[in-house]
Parts: C-alpha cells; structure tokens; sequence
C-alpha cells in the first residue's frame, strides 16, 4: 500500500482517524455507562430501564448473552461476570448462529441482546424469535431507540457516544461496564456480601482514571505494533478472564490491518496451535496477575522454548523471570475488572500496526460498521 503512514495519521487536515478520537473517548464514555447508576451505600447497582422488580432478578436461572462480532466478545466477558460475581449460570452465543438452530427458549432464562448499533439484523431476528416464543430479552445497546432496543422488553442504554469507525474500541468497553452493572445487581439481589458490592462499585468508580493512564502510554507501543505489523500470522492467547479479551484483539488487529491473528484459550495451546509457533510467529498473551498467573506463565515458557516472540500483556510488579517478552504493563484493579483494562492496550496495537502498514483504519476492507440486511 503506497501511503505515507505519518501523513495519514495526522491527514491533510491535521485529523486523526476516527478509531484514535473513539478510543481517546473511552474515559468519558466508560463514565457516561456509569453514570446515576452505582449506589455505593448497598455496594450495588439500579438499573431501572431494565424493568426487572428484585423478585423478577432473583428469579431468573440461567443467563444468555447474544451478539456479533466485538459485540460478541464483551459478551463473553459479560457471561463471566455474572457466573463470578451473580453465581448464575450464564453463557454467551453468536446471534448470528443462535437464530439459525432452532434454539430452546427457556422462560427462566434472562436473554440479553448486546449491540452498538441496535441494528445488526441477526442479533434482531434473534429477540424477535425469543419474545414471539416467550422469552424475556433485555438489550444493551448504545443507539437510543434503535430497532433492536426497541424490540426488547427492557435494557441498559451504553451512552458511549456515537460510533462511526468500523474497529469498534469504546462501544466494547462501555459493554463490559454495562455488564458489570447488570452482574452487580443479580449478584446484590443473591449472595454477592455488601462488602464485595462495595469492593466492585469502587473498582468501577476507578476505571475511568485508569484508562486514561494505559491511554496515555499509547505511544510507547508504536515499536511493538511494528512487530506485529511485520508478522504474516500471529496468536492472541488468554485464559478464562483473558481469553474473550484475546479474542477481541485478534479480531481488531486482523479487521485493520489485514494480518492473520488467531485468538486461542492459553489452555489448548498444548494440543494443537503449538505446532505452529516459530520464529516468525508472534504471540500476545494476556497475564493478569490472578490465581491462573502461574499456569498461565508456564504456558508462556512452551511458547519461548519454540522460539516464539512473546508480547505480554500484564501488570505492574508481575515477574516475567527469564521469559525474553515485550511487556505491556496495565494498572490494577479488581481482578474481576481485569478484562476492561486489557482491552486497550489491544486496541493501540491494532491501531498502530494498521497505521505502521499505511491502511486507512476507519473505513477497513470488506467491512460494513453494521450489518443490517442478511
Ligand atoms: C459488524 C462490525 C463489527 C461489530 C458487529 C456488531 O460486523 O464490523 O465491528 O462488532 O457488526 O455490531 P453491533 O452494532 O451489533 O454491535
């Protein structure tokens, strides 16, 4: 691509590309989600669009999370959420693949439709098809009154701000938060402590600050972005908590900047994908410091003995020992909030390894912002 990258990054107008101002947002928008929602004396949080009296939240048995693409993928983070924090059983699909297996609809299960613009056509037919046979569907949508939300019988509105580029960064974050919120809130209404409500709501009170922090290390990642953007195929591998971030980045990184990324649970690396590495095949890992930090780093030495460059994305005081990695430190948090702080620094390096390859990373090949006609 003959594009001087410097000149498009800056454009003829001085403009950044739209990706760069929307992740720049994130502090901002991950404040709006927020919002008149945390009640940091029950440690819990309201969500009156929801609809959802105490008794109707603790009934519900199951959860089940649909949506495409990032959306997709907050999901997952957003299932993880509320089996940890709400004890219940909760599990995320492709809306695209639900709506077309004849799907079970249980009347005790929360269906929840998760969408920035509101309007994807398969995360719609997929209410439409739960509330004919049923079932109880809230959304968490960012477009007020967009098709999907108003297809559903509640909803948490993201209020992230409108998003134009195709490479969705603050919508996925205002996702997790909102999931956050609807996780606290079953969780308060079941056996989540006050104390560990109180534990959360602080957490989620410091993520914008936090952000803004890994935000304003973006540059630093430029060198390693380069890396990557030299990379004909790379891996993005996590476990539990890390592995839908993982899959976020890869999808980001393969939307922008056209290169090969596969997202693998750090688990299953052993029985397959390790054939694969080399010398020419990088790998980001995601090493929150949790209770799978020591497993997580042993799977790391498999990857280094084969000679695999490492990319590690973890926190501050973690100590890599002899592993030779590129490390990209993110602050702490609750470790239950993990994956939001993650996320960004994925973003940058998808942001920066198109920019390094002279793409023009808002309007990517092949791919529509929202996919409304089948
Ligand atoms: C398209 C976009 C993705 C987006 C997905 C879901 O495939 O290219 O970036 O994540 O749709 O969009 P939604 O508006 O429903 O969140």
């Amino acid at each position: 691509v003959d594009v001087d990258p410097s000149a498009y990054e800056h454009g003829a107008t001085g403009a950044h590309p739209r990706m760069y101002t929307e992740m720049l947002e994130q502090p901002a928008s991950v404040e709006r989600t927020l919002r008149g929602r945390l009640d940091e004396r029950f440690g819990t949080a309201h969500l009156g669009g929801l609809g959802m009296d105490p008794r109707e939240l603790r009934a519900v048995q199951r959860v089940k999370i649909l949506g495409c693409g990032s959306a997709y993928y907050a999901g997952q983070m957003g299932a993880q959420l509320i089996e940890e924090l709400a004890r219940v059983p909760a599990d995320a699909e492709a809306a695209s693949e639900f709506r077309y297996r004849d799907a079970v609809i249980d009347p005790d299960t929360l269906y929840v439709a998760v969408s920035q613009s509101g309007e994807t056509v398969d995360t719609l037919l997929a209410v439409e098809e739960i509330r004919r046979k049923g079932g109880r569907v809230v959304g968490l949508v960012n477009v007020v009154g967009s098709a999907i939300a108003r297809a559903c019988d509640g909803g948490i509105y993201l209020h992230a701000g409108p998003e134009t580029a195709v490479a969705s960064t603050k919508a996925v974050t205002t996702m997790f938060v909102g999931f956050a919120l609807l996780a606290l809130q079953l969780g308060r209404v079941r056996d989540l402590s006050v104390a560990d409500g109180k534990r959360l709501v602080a957490g989620l009170l410091r993520l914008p600050g936090q952000i803004e922090q890994v935000l304003a290390g973006g540059d630093r990642l430029t060198g390693v972005a380069k890396t990557l953007a030299a990379a004909e195929s790379m891996f993005f591998v996590g476990r539990v908590r890390g592995y839908p971030v993982a899959r976020e980045g890869a999808q980001k990184l393969k939307e922008i900047s056209y290169r090969h990324a596969e997202a693998y649970q750090m688990s299953e690396l052993k029985h397959g994908p390790l054939a694969l590495i080399s010398p020419a095949v990088p790998t980001v890992a995601l090493l929150p410091d949790d209770e799978l930090a020591d497993r997580n780093l042993a799977a790391l030495h498999e990857i280094a003995a084969r000679g695999g460059p490492l990319v590690v994305v973890t926190h501050e005081g973690v100590d890599l020992g002899e592993l030779a990695a590129e490390r990209i430190d993110v602050p702490r948090n609750e470790k239950e909030l993990d994956p939001l702080l993650l996320t960004i620094p994925l973003q940058l390096l998808a942001y920066h390894a198109a920019v390094t390859l002279g793409h023009d990373v808002d309007r990517p090949r092949n791919l529509a912002k929202s996919v409304t006609v089948e």
